[in-house]
């Protein structure tokens, strides 16, 4: 019997306990489109509230936007999706099955043609003898197949409307009001969550290759020719990150490099600053959600999988059960969007200096997918090799739901007190979670099987001197607190500030 992969067992517990379900599944299903239930929301919220908090909220100079996510024909004329936002499609001759056919001869063949023109990538499918995965015949010759969702707006039909297919977009179209809020002064950086929508040729993967997902985005503006000095930003040069250069991926690699940032930037594997700075917040973020970092790397793209405006391009990506996957692109823009929209809309974007100098600026761009992301945590965070029942290992910063709390028994005035804990508890502003059906045992194993860090439970006892005993998640250990330090003790223990044993009074 061959063993249940590790997708499958997330997909298990995400439809079983309240994370993820497919899109119209009464239905059938639609594919490429997930919907998230009540847990699969409140993580995806931490996440979204984690990026807030640290990419914009800590800073003095990015500010978030919220745009609308149908924009009219003119916005992606200009941008280039309509007439360049394709990826190659293949078909069967025989059962007319399709494919993406870079992900095909990435499959068959482990060879990288993202970015490759067409003949190139019909050449590769020849060479390798690459044939439909599905009847095993030959295949067709590739053509461009455009990504953007087309509707029409307003009742006469009369003018075309595109889902965005990323957040940027509408950053770079305001540009001239973002700037006026920002006194006309760079650096600065607009920051965007929301909806993106590609209409995917091949959706796969659960939520890792989706027709509508959220992204994460910052638009990084600054002066190409300030000195660096003139980064707000603070960077930490002695943090390492794990780097794969455009070298190692021509010789073959088998390991990253670890290196400081201060290494990365003395030789000059990076454009600039701005870039290292956001490499340390992703690098922090993803340890804080319980990502080993020897699991993910930045790789500067290739030169064929590179955007042709792009002054750089360097992937975030993980070590996953299902490969290695993208889940955060940064990208050096410089002024390409900037320019499209300024010409075609016959408007100046330059911000002009005291001393009579005028600026098109640059453009630093990370974009974190939240679904990958949240994929991630629950795959890294998932364990089912050592209790009898599967459990997530979620960091309390993650963890959809925070705190649980039961009565040991429904009778006898039990019921009530862990109640009025419990409301108490969601006064204090934590996310918990009242239990009281079932025994103990089998409440302790569904709150770990939906990662929940702590459980309160009221016993006789505590009807006595009003203690109550907290059980960890991770070392199933239980000790005994009064009531009134139980708020101070689970913050503590949330923040990490103390270890649970050493909690007991
Ligand atoms: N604005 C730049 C941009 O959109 P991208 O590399 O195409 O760049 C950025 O996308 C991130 O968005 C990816 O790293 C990934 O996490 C997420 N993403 C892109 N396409 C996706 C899809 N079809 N399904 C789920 N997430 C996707």
């Amino acid at each position: 019997m061959t063993e249940e992969r590790l997708i499958d067992k997330i997909i298990d517990v995400s439809l079983r306990r309240g994370f993820i379900c497919p899109t119209a599944e009464i239905y059938g299903g639609s594919g490429g489109f997930y919907d998230y239930g009540p847990l699969g929301t409140l993580l995806k919220q931490k996440i979204i509230d984690y990026w807030r908090q640290n990419f914009v909220l800590d800073t003095d100079n990015i500010f978030e936007v919220s745009g609308s996510l149908l924009m009219p024909e003119s916005v992606f004329q200009a941008s280039g999706h309509l007439d360049a936002f394709d990826d190659p499609l293949i078909q069967c001759n025989v059962c007319n099955s399709m494919f993406r056919t870079d992900l095909l001869i990435k499959e068959a063949a482990n060879i990288s043609a993202e970015g490759l023109s067409i003949e190139e990538q019909d050449k590769l499918i020849q060479e390798h003898n690459v044939k439909c995965p599905k009847c095993k015949e030959d295949l067709g010759k590739s053509r461009n197949f455009n990504l953007m969702f087309k509707t029409e707006i307003g009742p006469s039909g009369g003018y075309a409307g595109y889902l965005r297919p990323e957040t940027a977009q509408n950053i770079f179209i305001n540009f001239k009001r973002l700037t006026a809020f920002m006194r006309n002064k760079l650096p600065f950086g607009i920051a965007q969550t929301g909806y993106s929508f590609r209409n995917e040729i091949s959706p796969r993967n659960f939520i890792i290759r989706l027709r509508q997902f959220e992204q994460m985005e910052i638009e990084m503006f600054f002066d190409p020719d300030a000195e660096e000095a003139s980064s707000p930003f603070e960077i930490a040069e002695d943090l390492k990150i794990n780097f794969v250069t455009h070298e190692m991926q021509e010789k073959g690699w088998e390991k990253p490099l670890s290196l400081s940032l201060q290494e990365v930037k003395q030789q000059n594997l990076v454009p600039n600053d701005y870039l290292l700075y956001f490499f340390a917040l992703e690098t922090e973020m993803l340890i804080d959600f319980g990502v080993k970092q020897e699991d993910f790397w930045f790789r500067h793209m290739l030169p064929h999988e590179t955007p042709h405006y792009s002054g750089g391009n360097f992937d975030l990506e993980v070590n996953l059960s299902i490969g290695h996957k993208e889940i955060i692109g940064n990208a050096y823009r410089r002024d390409y969007d900037l320019k499209k929209h300024s010409k075609a809309s016959n408007s100046s974007f330059t911000i002009a200096y005291s001393d009579g100098r005028k600026v098109l600026p640059h453009v630093v761009e990370p974009s974190l997918g939240v679904d990958r992301i949240l994929y991630t945590v629950l795959e890294k965070c998932y364990r089912d090799d050592d209790r009898g029942w599967s459990w997530f290992q979620f960091p309390s910063v993650i963890a959809p739901l925070e705190v649980a709390v039961f009565p040991l028994m429904k009778k006898d005035g039990l019921a009530n007190l862990a109640y009025e804990v419990h409301r108490e508890l969601k006064n204090s502003g934590y996310i918990s979670f009242y239990d009281e059906s079932g025994k103990i045992g089998k409440r302790y194993a569904r709150a770990d099987e939906i990662g929940i860090p702590y459980c309160i439970t009221v016993d006789y006892e505590s009807l006595e001197d009003s203690s109550m005993t907290i059980r960890d998640r991770d070392s199933m250990k239980q000790i005994r607190i009064p009531l009134e330090d139980l708020d101070i003790t689970l913050g503590e223990l949330m923040d990490s500030e103390v270890e649970f044993e050493d909690s007991e009074q």
